[in-house]
C-alpha cells in the first residue's frame, strides 16, 4: 500500500488494470462509483476521457442532482433502488450519506475510507485484483464509530453498476440431486431478488450472477460474473435505478437486530468475487478457475494430484461391517484406486439415518476390533485413508444429545424442526468447538486420514445464539471449525459437501481442497450441472464419480463408457460396487481410470472450454493443456438431436498455427479406435465433424500437437 491520501488529495480517478480488463472508479463523488468496469482500456486514456461523456442529466421531476449509482448506493442522497447500506441505532438515524475520506492505492488493491460523520460509522471498501486472473475481490466492512450500539440490517458485500447495455441475467436454481441448473431470463423491469434463508449456501440458491449483452454463450459475448464467497444467508438483488441503470447487489442476508456492533466493533461483508470476458462464459470460467488455482486454495492443495477415489457410499450405504469394507478394500485397490472413503455408516448407532450422529466412535458390532483393521487393509494396498464425518450436527438418538442437549442450537425448550432426524450443534459455545476440534483431531490421528469428507445434511431453521438470531455467527464458528482443523492437520484434505452441492462456494473452499457437487451419479444428470459448477470450479476440485449402471435417484441406467467418460474430467472417482460390474465393466472402469491417472497431471492444469453447438442436448467439454500441445474432448449428448446429422463442432484454445493429431478415443476400452492429423485453424474455424451418438452417450477426443 502507498502512503493514504488526504481527502482534497484524491486524485479523479483511480484504476486497477488487469490483464484483459480495467476497472476505473470516478472519486469526485461523495462515495466514489464505477465510471468503467470492461475490456482492458489504453493507460493514456484520461480521467476526462472516460467521465465527459458519462455526464448524466438529473432525472426530471426527480432530485436536482442526477442518481448517484455507487460503489454503496444510498437512500440518504437519493437513489432510488436498494440501499448498500442499511445501519441504525435502535431504529433512529437510519439515513446514511456517507463521505470518502481517503484513499490508498497500490497497482493491485484500492481500499477506501469513507465516514458518516451524523449517524457515526466509517465503511471500508477495499478492491483488489487478482493478478493471475483478472478477478477483482470486493471486501467490505463497517465500524461503529459511536457510543450507542449500532445495527446492521444490510451492508452490502458488492454493489456494481452494470453496463447499460446489458440485457440478460443468468442466475442458479435448483435442488438435491439436481444443484447449478442455470437459468438466463432477460432484464426487463422490475427487480429480481432472491434470497437464501437455509443457513447453508442452499442447493436451490448458489449465489453468483452472470449478466450480459447478449444471451449467454460459452464462446462469444461480453459478460460479468459477481459471487459471493459465503455459506450461510445471502441475498441476490437486480435492479434498476430511476434513470435505468441495471445493477447488481449482493451479500449476507441478516435477520432482524442479528448483527449489532459496539462501539469500535466492525463487520465485513463476505467477500464477493467479480470479472469481465469478452470471450463469453468460456473467458469468466477460465479466470475463476484460475483463481481458485493461484488464489482461493490453500497453497498445499494447487497443483497436488488427485488421488483415484473409491467411496464406499453407493456400495454399501449404512451396510457397513468389517468383513464388507475388508472385501471392498481389496476389489478397489484391484480397480486402480488410491484413497479409500469410508462413507456415512461406520459410527456407533449409525444403522440408518436416524441415530448416532455425534457419536464419533466405531460401531462396535459393524467392527468389533475398531476401524484399524480397515484401516490397515487400506494402507497396506498403498492407498489413502478417507473418513465421512457430519461434525457439526447431532441425532437425539445420540449420546452427545443425551448428554449435551444444551449443545444444540435454538431456544431452550423449543426444538428445531428435524433436518434427516438430524439437529444442528451451537458450533459457537466453546464447549462445542472445543470438543469438536479434539474428537476431529483425534480421528485424523488414529486413523492417519488422509482425506475427511466434511459433510453438513440440514438447513438451520432456529440459529438462535443466547435468543438472538445467530445465523452469521454459525456460518462463521463453521468456518473457524474448518480452519483450525485444516491449520492443524495440512496433510489432511477436506472435502466440501452438504446433501450433496449445498455448501459449494468459495467460503468455504478456503478451507477444503474440493467440493461434492451433488449428490446424483446419472451422468445424463450430471452433464449439465457440472457444466454450470465448473464456470466457478476447475476439474481438480469437482468430485465426480462412476456410479452403479441403474442411478438409485433417477432410475435411469447408464453405459460404464458414459459413466466414466463424463467422470473423466473432474476429480474421479468411484461409488459403484465393484461386486456388481459385469467383467467387460470392470475392464473399461480399470481402463478408464488408467486413463485418468495418465492424462490428470496436465488435465488438472489446462485451460477448460465449453463448445457451442446447435444441438443443445450436445455438452462438449474442452480441456487444452497450458502450452497447446495437448487437448483432450469429451463430447457427451444427453437427449435426441434435432437433425439426423449433427452440425460440426468448432474447437477453440488450440494453437491455429500448429497441425494436430486428432485420435478417436473409445470409451469402452480407452484405446484409439481411429487418427487423423488435420489443422489447428480448421478445426476451430470449420469444426470437426462429430460422430452419429446415441443419447446418452460420450465420444472422447485427444489432441496431440504434431508440429507446424
Ligand atoms: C450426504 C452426502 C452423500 C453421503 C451421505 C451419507 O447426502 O452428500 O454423498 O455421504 O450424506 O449420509
Amino acid at each position: 500500500m502507498t502512503q493514504a491520501k488526504l481527502a482534497f488529495e484524491v486524485p479523479e480517478i483511480a484504476r486497477l488494470d488487469g490483464k484483459s480488463s480495467t476497472l476505473v472508479l470516478l472519486l469526485s463523488r461523495d462515495v466514489p462509483e464505477i465510471a468503467y468496469f470492461g475490456e482492458r482500456i489504453p493507460a493514456d486514456v484520461s480521467a476526462d476521457d472516460i467521465v465527459s461523456l458519462g455526464q448524466r442529466d438529473a432525472v426530471p421531476g426527480a432530485l436536482d442532482s442526477s442518481e448517484a449509482l455507487t460503489l454503496l448506493p444510498e437512500t440518504g442522497t437519493g437513489f432510488s433502488a436498494h440501499s448498500g447500506v442499511i445501519a441504525h441505532r435502535d431504529g433512529k438515524t437510519f439515513i446514511s450519506q456517507l463521505r470518502l475520506q481517503r484513499v490508498e492505492e497500490s497497482p493491485h488493491c484500492l481500499t477506501l475510507h469513507l465516514s458518516e460523520q451524523l449517524s457515526e460509522y466509517d465503511v471500508s471498501i477495499e478492491i483488489s485484483l487478482h493478478a493471475d486472473s483478472d478477478v477483482f475481490e470486493w471486501n467490505t466492512s463497517i465500524r461503529n464509530t459511536g457510543t450507542s450500539r449500532l445495527t446492521i440490517d444490510w451492508l452490502c458485500s458488492v454493489s456494481l453498476a452494470l453496463p447499460s447495455s446489458f440485457e440478460y441475467i443468468g442466475m442458479f436454481d435448483g435442488r438435491w440431486a439436481n444443484e447449478f441448473q442455470f437459468r438466463v431470463q432477460q432484464l426487463t423491469t422490475g427487480s429480481l431478488r432472491k434470497e437464501n434463508r437455509l443457513g447453508r449456501t442452499a442447493h436451490n440458491s448458489f449465489p453468483a450472477i452472470v449478466a450480459g449483452k447478449d444471451w449467454p454463450r460459452w464462446s462469444r459475448g461480453t459478460a460479468i460474473a459477481v459471487k459471493l464467497g459465503w455459506s450461510g444467508n445471502h441475498r441476490l438483488l437486480i435492479d434498476r435505478s430511476r434513470d435505468g441503470r441495471p445493477f447488481v447487489q449482493m451479500g449476507e442476508l441478516l435477520h432482524p437486530r442479528e448483527l449489532e456492533l459496539d462501539r469500535g466493533e466492525s463487520y465485513t461483508a463476505p467477500a464477493a468475487y467479480v470479472c469481465h470476458s469478452s470471450g463469453g462464459l468460456n473467458g469468466l470460467m477460465q479466470q475463476f478457475h484460475r483463481f481458485v488455482r493461484q488464489s482461493l486454495l490453500r497453497k498445499n492443495w494447487r497443483s497436488v494430484q488427485r488421488p483415484v477415489h473409491f467411496n464406499t457410499w453407493e456400495a454399501c450405504y449404512f451396510d457397513q461391517s468389517e468383513e464388507k469394507v475388508l472385501d471392498l478394500v481389496a476389489r478397489a485397490a484391484k480397480l486402480g484406486a488410491e484413497r479409500f472413503v469410508l462413507d456415512d455408516g461406520w459410527f456407533r448407532g449409525r444403522n440408518d439415518a436416524r441415530a448416532g450422529l455425534g457419536d464419533w466412535q466405531p460401531c462396535p458390532i459393524k467392527y468389533p476390533r475398531g476401524l484399524e483393521p480397515v484401516i490397515d487393509a487400506v494402507e497396506s494396498e498403498g492407498m489413502q485413508v478417507g473418513l465421512w464425518i457430519e461434525p457439526e450436527m447431532a441425532n437425539a438418538d445420540s449420546d452427545l444429545a443425551r448428554d449435551h442437549p444444551e449443545w444444540l442450537l435454538g431456544e431452550p425448550g423449543r426444538l428445531q424442526p428435524t433436518g434427516r432426524n438430524q439437529y444442528a450443534l451451537n458450533l459457537a459455545d466453546p464447549s462445542v468447538f472445543e470438543y469438536l476440534v479434539s474428537t476431529i483431531g483425534q480421528l485424523i490421528e488414529r486413523y492417519r486420514l488422509r482425506y475427511i469428507k466434511w459433510d453438513m445434511n440440514r438447513d438451520l431453521t432456529h440459529a438462535a445464539i443466547d435468543s438472538r438470531p445467530g445465523y452469521h455467527q454459525t456460518t462463521f464458528a463453521a468456518y473457524e471449525l474448518l480452519r483450525t482443523i485444516a491449520d492443524r492437520y495440512p496433510e489432511t484434505e477436506i472435502e466440501i459437501c452438504a446433501s450433496g452441492g449445498a455448501r459449494a462456494d468459495y467460503g468455504a473452499l478456503r478451507f477444503g481442497s474440493r467440493i461434492w457437487p451433488s449428490d446424483v451419479q446419472d451422468p445424463h444428470t450430471r452433464q449439465l450441472l457440472q457444466r454450470s459448477f465448473s464456470l466457478f470450479f476447475p476439474p481438480e476440485v469437482m468430485g465426480a464419480h462412476v456410479g452403479s449402471k441403474r442411478d438409485e435417484i433417477t432410475g435411469r441406467e447408464q453405459t460404464m463408457a458414459f459413466r466414466t467418460a463424463s467422470a473423466l474430467l473432474g476429480h474421479f472417482g468411484v461409488e459403484a460396487h465393484p461386486a456388481g460390474l459385469s467383467d467387460p465393466e470392470q475392464v473399461t472402469l480399470q481402463r478408464a481410470i488408467a486413463f485418468y491417472k495418465e492424462h490428470r497431471g496436465w488435465i488438472h492444469d489446462a485451460e477448460t472450454y465449453f463448445l457451442d453447438h446447435s444441438e443443445t442436448c450436445i455438452v462438449a467439454r474442452l480441456v487444452v493443456m497450458a502450452s497447446q500441445q495437448r487437448a483432450l474432448l469429451v463430447v457427451a449428448q444427453i437427449d435426441d438431436c434435432s437433425f439426423a446429422v449433427p452440425a460440426p463442432l468448432r474447437l477453440a484454445g488450440l494453437n491455429p498455427s500448429w497441425r494436430y493429431r486428432l485420435s478417436h478415443v473409445s470409451a469402452e476400452d480407452y484405446v484409439v479406435i481411429s487418427s487423423h492429423d488435420t489443422h489447428g485453424a480448421v478445426l476451430q474455424t470449420l469444426g470437426m465433424q462429430i460422430p452419429l451418438m446415441q443419447p446418452d452417450s460420450a465420444s472422447l477426443f485427444l489432441l496431440d500437437a504434431i508440429g507446424k
